[in-house]
């Protein structure tokens, strides 16, 4: 007895079994651990195996060995081989149970440790991009895809999802919960609906980077077409657009960003869950308290709808609602494409052939990649023969052109396109602005929200590429120095008079 290396209830099948997948489990858990912190990036696959079967498995072994052991004991009882004494009795003066406390302690300090860096590092591994986006590749593919194409493709998910702090941290592993079951069994809506309901507002999450009161200025912007003839004619217009700014104290509250909530509060009550029929806008001054209220007066709110609706504040998810995941419209996409030259515009009537090629249904990417190359094939074969047979390559280039634009834009896999998730910003294919600046919005006293072209921007120059229409204030005005100083200013070297104090 007194030989035992380890206690007699420790002896048994179910024990034996659960320390050895304990012991493996944590080897190869320890063993992988160490790898992800060196390597810093792990596949989203190995992070589902390392944080949470892996642990699942080493608890498992672990309960194993107390069970195997209290089953031991039941059945050394019911033999009446041992007394009954409700709780274990430890004496460290015998080896056997010297040995098991040691390993127990051991044990316990080699799981705790591996719990804290696991723990921590689950932490980072559930907030990283490739988690959110790859891991449930089919439901996340639109989102993930247009992701890396934006201007925030080195943001992270969870900084416009979640945001900081531990509250919305738990809220959203919650409710992941659920969104890992929902993919399991496969009841996700498709497309995913947006706008998100319980979406952080921008304050939490955009404006931790963006900063609304040092918004000001205006940006020019090139828009580039190219239109549906056999010459794919290349249209241009520049803008000026007036981005500007809401903050009092920058003295800037005009412009786009007027809306910005600094010195005003916007609010609105939208009929649909989408936000594009917004029949209803108030503005309340901050500082006065003074409100007005715009209606649209060709189909205003009923009064029942007005009591039922509780109206939304305007903020950057209401004009940048797509910030990140930009599911661009063929004409979109095949402008772009012929614009950076992956498709060339000598091809005749090539916009109109790739952007019906395009907007075709398909159910799957692969078959709209077949179908996409047949097409383009088959047409230029049948009405253009000499191009076909000259401009091969040509045709080849374009044709893996579009295939990306589709593989990009349009997930038949998830029945998403740009058609489901309207952008706000502008009013070129979905109503946007126009949803309260259409001319149709008034308040009590008659005053409309305006609709005037040039509030929000102002064309520079527009028309054919190579012959366009522009603005004298595309080429500006001469420079007049305030003093009369001849020819002085003229090399452009101010700071040989101008030192900061009068010169
Ligand atoms: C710059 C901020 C930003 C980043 C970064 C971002 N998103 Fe989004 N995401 C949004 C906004 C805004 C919406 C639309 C919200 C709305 O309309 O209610 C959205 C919507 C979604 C939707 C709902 C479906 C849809 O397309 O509207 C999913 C799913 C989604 N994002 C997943 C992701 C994943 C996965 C990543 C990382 C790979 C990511 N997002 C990164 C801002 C962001
Ligand atoms: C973690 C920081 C971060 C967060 C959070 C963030 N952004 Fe950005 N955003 C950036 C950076 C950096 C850029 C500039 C990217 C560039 O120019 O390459 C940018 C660019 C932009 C632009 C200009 C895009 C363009 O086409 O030039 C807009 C608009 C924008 N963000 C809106 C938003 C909105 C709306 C949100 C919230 C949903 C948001 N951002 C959240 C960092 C962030
Ligand atoms: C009324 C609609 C509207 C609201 C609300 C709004 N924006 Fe904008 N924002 C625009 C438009 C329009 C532009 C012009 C550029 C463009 O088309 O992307 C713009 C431009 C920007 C840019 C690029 C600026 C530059 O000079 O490069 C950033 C960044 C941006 N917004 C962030 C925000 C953030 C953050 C918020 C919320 C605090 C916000 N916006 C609220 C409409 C809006
Ligand atoms: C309430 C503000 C507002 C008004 C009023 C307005 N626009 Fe715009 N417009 C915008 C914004 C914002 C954009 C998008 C800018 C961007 O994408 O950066 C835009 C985009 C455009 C574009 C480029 C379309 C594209 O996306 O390819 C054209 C052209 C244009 N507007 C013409 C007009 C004309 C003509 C009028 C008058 C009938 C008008 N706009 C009235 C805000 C406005
Ligand atoms: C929810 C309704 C709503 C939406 C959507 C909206 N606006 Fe406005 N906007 C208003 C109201 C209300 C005013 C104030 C009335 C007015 O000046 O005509 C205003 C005023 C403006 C002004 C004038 C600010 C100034 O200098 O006094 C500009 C510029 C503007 N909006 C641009 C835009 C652009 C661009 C978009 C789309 C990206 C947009 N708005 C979307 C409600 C809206
Ligand atoms: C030969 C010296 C000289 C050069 C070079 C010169 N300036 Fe000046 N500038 C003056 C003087 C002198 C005044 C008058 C100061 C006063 O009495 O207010 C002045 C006044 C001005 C003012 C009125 C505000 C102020 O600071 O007094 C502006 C703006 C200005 N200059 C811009 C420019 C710019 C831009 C350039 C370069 C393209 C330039 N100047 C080059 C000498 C110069």
């Amino acid at each position: 007895m007194e030989k035992r290396n380890l206690p007699r209830l420790a002896h048994n099948v179910i024990s034996l079994i659960g320390a050895i997948i304990a012991l493996s489990a944590g080897l190869v858990l320890a063993f992988f651990l160490i790898i992800s912190l060196i390597a810093h990036k792990i596949n989203p696959y190995l992070g589902i195996l390392l944080y949470m079967v892996l642990p699942a498995i080493l608890v498992a072994g672990l309960l194993l060995i107390p069970a195997g052991m209290y089953v031991r004991w039941r059945g050394l009882q019911k033999k009446g081989a041992i007394a009954y004494h409700k709780w274990p009795d430890i004496d460290l003066n015998k080896k056997g149970h010297r040995n098991a406390a040691l390993i127990f302690m051991l044990g316990t300090t080699a799981f705790i440790v591996i719990s804290a860096v696991g723990i921590y590092q689950a932490y980072h591994y559930t907030d990283s991009v490739a988690f959110c986006g790859l891991t449930c590749h089919t439901v996340m593919h639109p989102e993930y895809a247009t992701y890396q194409d934006s201007p925030h493709a080195r943001v992270e998910c969870v900084a416009c999802h979640i945001g900081p702090g531990a509250g919305w941290y738990a809220r959203s592993k919650l409710s992941g919960l659920y969104q890992v079951y929902a993919t399991i069994a496969g009841k996700y809506p498709k497309p995913i609906p947006t706008p998100i309901g319980n979406l952080r507002p921008a304050q939490e999450t955009c404006e931790q980077c963006h900063w609304p009161s040092q918004f000001f200025g205006g940006q020019q912007r090139q828009f580039n077409y190219y239109l549906y003839d056999r010459t794919n004619t290349h249209w241009q217009i520049n803008m000026l657009i007036k981005t500007g700014g809401g903050n009092p104290k920058t003295s800037q509250t005009s412009g786009i960003h007027w809306h910005m909530n600094i010195a005003r509060k916007v609010e609105y009550i939208a009929r649909d869950k989408k936000r594009q029929d917004i029949p209803w806008v108030r503005i309340t001054d901050r500082e006065t308290g003074k409100a007005a209220v715009y209606q649209d007066i060709s189909r205003p709110l009923s009064q029942d709808e007005l009591a039922l609706a509780k109206p939304r504040i305007m903020d950057c998810m209401d004009c940048h609602n797509r910030p990140s995941h930009n599911l661009h419209s063929p004409d979109y996409a095949i402008n772009f494409a012929i614009l950076t030259g992956l498709i060339d515009p000598a091809l005749p009537e090539i916009k109109q052939v790739a952007v019906n090629a395009m907007n075709k249904e398909y159910r799957s990417s692969a078959l709209a990649r077949d179908n996409i190359a047949g097409e383009i094939t088959s047409f230029y074969r049948t009405r253009y023969p000499e191009v076909y047979s000259q401009k091969e390559k040509m045709i080849n280039s374009a044709i893996q052109a579009i295939q990306t634009a589709f593989m990009k834009n349009i997930f038949p896999g998830m029945k998403a396109k740009w058609s489901d998730y309207p952008d706000n910003i502008g009013h070129f294919i979905f109503r946007g602005c126009m949803r309260c600046h259409d001319g149709n919005h008034r308040d009590s006293k008659g005053s409309v929200i305006t609709n005037d072209c040039r509030t929000c921007h102002i064309i520079l120059s527009q028309g054919i590429r190579e012959r366009p229409e522009i603005l004298n204030l595309q080429v500006g005005l001469d420079f007049r120095h305030p003093l009369d100083i001849g020819d002085a200013w003229k090399g452009g070297a101010c700071y040989e008079c101008h030192k900061g104090i009068q010169p």
